[in-house]
């Protein structure tokens, strides 16, 4: 435990429809929990980075409408403009524990019966039908994401955050200046510039060391235990190229 403990939160989709954003912003203040404010940006979130996300769920019953839920497809089905999340990230001495406890169950239902009160007892649970018609999971709509323990904070905010969307006093994480270009372009890295791919980092640029360290590992064809997709996700948000 230490000062520079840090925690993801993403506000989802069905707190922004329903104009919960301030009731989040305030139940998590530093006034009440102690935790500032390290980083925060509105990302719009592509099935990329909501897959690597959740890549701990992939292929449970739920996963696809997760994925769904969590890119704005269901909230905002037809105004792309509105899909998107608030992604924050926390800092302070047990801020992982502190989101989570205010957050609640992951089950809006038990988090009423269990903790009027926390964030998630204001969410709904929906049944999920296949074609036939027959309830195949649930989905649970619960207005906040937060990290379960240091290690998953770690990694989220890793892969939703580069380190310059960071104040550099703040940083959790060890960072390490690029020497070289990466680019990237239908699934596949490369060293060199290639028409229509994206220049994810470029000499000089700062990123994790851990990204750094997956990327040039990729780049020689040795094993990584970071997927490429966990690492260049958070370069391919927000970008407004018509031909991605
Ligand atoms: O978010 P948390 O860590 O509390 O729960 P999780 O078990 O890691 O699940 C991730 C997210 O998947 C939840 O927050 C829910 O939004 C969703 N979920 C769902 O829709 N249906 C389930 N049966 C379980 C989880
Ligand atoms: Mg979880």
């Amino acid at each position: 435990m230490s000062n520079f403990d840090q925690t993801l939160v993403l506000i989802k989709p069905d707190a922004l429809k329903n104009s919960l954003t301030g009731y989040i912003f305030s139940t998590l203040s530093e006034f009440h929990t102690g935790l500032r404010f390290a980083g925060a940006k509105i990302v719009h979130v592509t099935s990329m980075l909501a897959e690597e996300h959740y890549s701990e769920h992939h292929g449970k019953p739920f996963f696809p409408s997760l994925i769904e839920y969590v890119t704005g497809q269901i909230h905002f089905k037809n105004e792309p403009e509105n899909q998107r999340v608030i992604a924050i990230v926390y800092m302070g001495r047990n801020a992982v524990k502190k989101v989570r406890e205010i957050s609640g169950p992951t089950n809006p239902e038990k988090a009423r019966e269990e903790k009027p009160g926390c964030i998630r007892a204001l969410g709904t649970v929906h049944l999920i039908k296949n074609e036939k018609g027959e309830i195949t999971g649930d989905r649970m709509d619960n207005l906040i994401h937060a990290s379960a323990s240091d290690e998953e904070a770690e990694r989220e905010i890793k892969m939703w955050f580069k380190p310059n969307d960071i104040p550099p006093s703040m940083h959790a994480y060890e960072t390490r200046q690029s020497e070289q270009h990466f680019y990237y372009k239908n699934g596949k890295l490369s060293e060199n510039y290639l028409p229509q791919s994206v220049c994810i980092l470029a000499p000089g640029d700062i990123a994790w060391k851990s990204d750094l360290e997956g990327l040039q590992k990729i780049a020689n064809n040795q094993p990584s235990s970071i997927t490429l997709q966990a690492i260049i996700a958070k370069y391919l948000v927000n970008e407004n190229r018509n031909e991605m």
